[in-house]
């Protein structure tokens, strides 16, 4: 999933090897990436906006004047809308225009309207790329800031062999995922994470559970994903979305929990328990609903849950264990002692009363700690940002 969840724009303009972007898109779509087109006239003529649509499942944009949805202004909207812009393939005409800030069609248009680097990808004939006007044009591309690839050398239409080829749609993706600082380094390892809550029946209507909405461990799924880990979710209740690439187990009690875990720790190399798992449970809850009493206060038994950390730590094996740790007071000592007790490799400690840190927000605020390391705080950071920074230390840990 080295794509996961990328922006990706591609302006396609008109040259046979535009049948080879439909390679590209398809590629970055399995790589979970997310892909718009912009389709020149020319273009039109030698892939078709149907092809493009079915590969991307998104709408092809090809008119300034006709935006494909309600977006009011199409071309800013591209513009701003792309994690990576590439020009593919890219004919000495866009070539000419993109460098002298021409913009008399929607991709042009877009291309004036961006303010980031593109990727220019070159295909055409041996004479049109050594014309001087062309390699001019390049060179002020390049001064820009963009990246003009250099193209192969091979058979070209009509002809035998010669410079223009278009790069390889293999060497586009690397030229991605080098801009985009994408990495997998995580990739064959198979991570297993808990993510959200527990609820606790009382009886059919009534539960005990608490605030987490599984939004650090949806985090942590899609940053393991982007890195190329296999992943599954143990995911109790939760309000949020969930990465469809992971495979996903539903849980509901710290019972349910506790079992899925078991039955899926050995098959993974690492654990991750983001779940905030609920420490009791009502002994007996009510088969059916519990009526207001007159007589006075109720009461309700509860008996502690199995601390799934805890059982899985007494037998360790070679899994990477990490836990999260909830703490309000003496946090350090206190997530120092969860670390040594459940026989953790790293332990994540938040304090849900710092603002911006904890449930159902975000954000965090969060401290690494291993044993025998200094702890390592980090700054308010959102989610996604400090599933980064756990997963780094992970690989340490694997
Ligand atoms: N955990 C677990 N099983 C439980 C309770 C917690 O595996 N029944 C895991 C959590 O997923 C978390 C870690 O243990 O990764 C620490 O959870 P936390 O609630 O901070 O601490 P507890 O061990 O429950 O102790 P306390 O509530 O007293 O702080």
């Amino acid at each position: 999933m080295l794509f996961y969840k990328k922006k990706i724009l591609v302006g396609i303009t008109g040259g046979i090897a535009a049948y080879k972007v439909c390679f590209l898109v398809r590629s970055i779509k399995k790589q979970g990436g997310e892909v718009k087109t912009i389709l020149t006239k020319a273009g039109e003529r030698f892939v078709t906006k149907t092809t493009l649509e079915t590969l991307s499942e998104e709408p092809v944009a090809t008119d300034t004047f006709e935006p494909p949805s309600n977006e009011a202004i199409l071309h800013i909207d591209l513009a701003r809308w792309s994690d990576c812009f590439v020009i593919a393939p890219a004919t000495a005409n866009i070539i000419a225009k993109s460098a002298n800030g021409i913009a008399d069609d929607l991709l042009s248009t877009v291309i004036l309207a961006h303010s980031g680097s593109i990727v220019f990808v070159p295909a055409m004939h041996t004479e049109m790329w050594e014309n001087p006007a062309t390699q001019r044009n390049i060179k002020l591309l390049r001064k820009m800031g963009h990246e003009v690839m250099p193209p192969g050398i091979g058979a070209l239409a009509r002809d035998k062999e010669g410079i223009g080829r278009m790069a390889e749609s293999e060497e586009i993706e690397s030229s991605i995922v080098n801009r985009l600082g994408l990495k997998e380094d995580l990739k064959g390892k198979r991570i297993l994470i808990s993510a959200g809550r527990t609820e606790e029946a009382i009886d059919p209507v009534r539960y005990i559970s608490n605030r987490s909405s599984g939004k650090m461990g949806a985090a942590l799924a899609e940053e393991a994903l982007t890195r190329g880990a296999e992943v599954t979710i143990i995911a109790g209740i939760h309000n949020t979305q969930l990465p469809g690439e992971a495979a996903i187990i539903h849980t509901d009690t710290a019972q349910k929990m506790a079992a899925a875990v078991k039955k899926e720790v050995d098959k993974h190399d690492v654990l991750i328990m983001a779940a905030a798992v609920a420490d009791y449970r009502p002994v007996n809850p009510v088969k059916s609903k519990i009526k207001k009493s007159k007589r006075g206060n109720l009461s309700i038994e509860l008996e502690p849950t199995e601390d799934i950390l805890g059982s899985l730590g007494k037998k360790k094996t070679n899994v990477v264990m990490v836990g999260f740790s909830v703490e309000t007071d003496n946090v350090i000592n206190n997530s120092r002692k969860k670390l040594s007790d459940k026989n953790l490799d790293l332990i994540i400690l938040n304090n849900p009363l710092e603002p911006g840190a904890g449930f159902d927000v975000d954000t965090n605020i969060v401290t690494l700690i291993e044993k025998n390391k200094k702890p390592v705080k980090l700054p308010l950071l959102p989610k996604r940002e400090v599933a980064r920074h756990i997963l780094d230390r992970v690989i340490h840990l694997i």
